[in-house]
């Protein structure tokens, strides 16, 4: 704890120092949300990096998260506490194959999930994150649409949109791990709790939710329900604000596995140091952020 509050002095003098903004992901560890500027989730995220006046954009979350932030803020400095934390979902479409298959589908319109590359992103016509998924699928007029690359977000927005897509076979490690039979039992314990569900679940999980919703839509409702007692189907790092916003409801994650590893590589003490060294910083090829820039900027644009 002593140390802990040393590197929140140090971090405080730093920030001001570098005229730093420091962003988080609701994923990520509470020591790093406690500290945050801003805590958001994919979508929010995105906008605010757009949106800073700061010089630099420390992002604590994953790297597709860090290089979006990058992309559209492109005279920012972006750092990360560490470069490991990737997303494995992120790394399931790669460009060789999302060209071949543009190839087999010359008039489909590609909507990529935030998750991903860079490089993938380039190669799409519009992004979207979990809280505006059907909003850009309803505001494109295309015949055919590729949806990369998570399988069970874009079977969730197909059924909400009744929108035929070409989906890609990708997944979340963590949100994909949680079965039926965990939110059966979890039910069976918590009888008078609502299954709240984020739509990176498997598709049979989801329909068990009371509510869908992304990260923020899961942490509103919570927080605006009359209901006082959750089951959680969605990563865990949420406990700190879902407690944060009601310290009187109980909040039961549906399984102790809802844990995605890759966001919790960051901690304190390497945001403090990413600040300290100004590195590792997120570099983007100049002709590959202008392309994906257009796909990201066309998500921000959809209302
Ligand atoms: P949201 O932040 O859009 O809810 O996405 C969840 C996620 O898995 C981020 O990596
Ligand atoms: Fe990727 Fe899932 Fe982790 Fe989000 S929670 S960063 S989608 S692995």
């Amino acid at each position: 704890e002593e140390q802990n509050r040393e590197l929140r002095e140090r971090l405080e003098q730093l920030k001001k120092e570098r005229n730093a903004i420091i962003l988080a992901h609701y994923y990520q560890r509470d020591e790093i949300q406690e500290v945050a500027d801003f805590r958001g989730d994919s979508f929010l995220l995105a906008q605010k990096a757009a949106q800073t006046d700061a010089e630099v954009i420390v992002f604590c979350g994953v790297h597709f998260m860090g290089e979006s932030a990058k992309i559209l803020a492109p005279n920012k400095t972006v750092i990360i506490p560490d470069e490991r934390a990737g997303c494995p979902m992120a790394d399931m479409v790669h460009v060789d194959g999302l060209r071949k298959l543009k190839a087999q589908h010359p008039n489909a319109k590609v909507v990529t999930y935030i998750n991903s590359s860079a490089d993938i992103k380039a190669e799409t016509d519009i992004c979207c994150t979990s809280s505006n998924a059907v909003k850009v699928i309803e505001s494109l007029d295309a015949e055919e649409i590729i949806w990369v690359p998570d399988k069970n977000l874009g079977h969730y927005v197909q059924q909400k949109t009744g929108r035929e897509m070409i989906i890609w076979e990708g997944y979340c490690n963590t949100h994909d791990m949680l079965t039926v039979k965990d939110v059966v039992e979890m039910k069976a314990q918590y009888p008078n709790a609502q299954f709240v569900v984020h739509p990176e679940c498997r598709p049979e999980v989801v329909a068990m939710g009371d509510f869908v919703g992304s990260t923020t839509a899961i942490l509103e409702y919570c927080r605006d329900s009359e209901c006082t007692e959750f089951i959680v189907g969605t990563e865990d790092g949420t406990g700190y604000q879902l407690r944060k916003d009601s310290p009187h409801k109980s909040f039961h994650f549906a399984t102790k596995y809802l844990v995605c590893p890759n966001m919790k590589v960051n901690n304190l003490k390497k945001l403090v140091k990413c600040l300290e060294n100004m590195a590792p910083q997120i570099y983007v090829p100049p002709h590959v952020a202008e392309q994906a820039r257009l796909s990201l900027e066309r998500m921000l644009q959809v209302k």
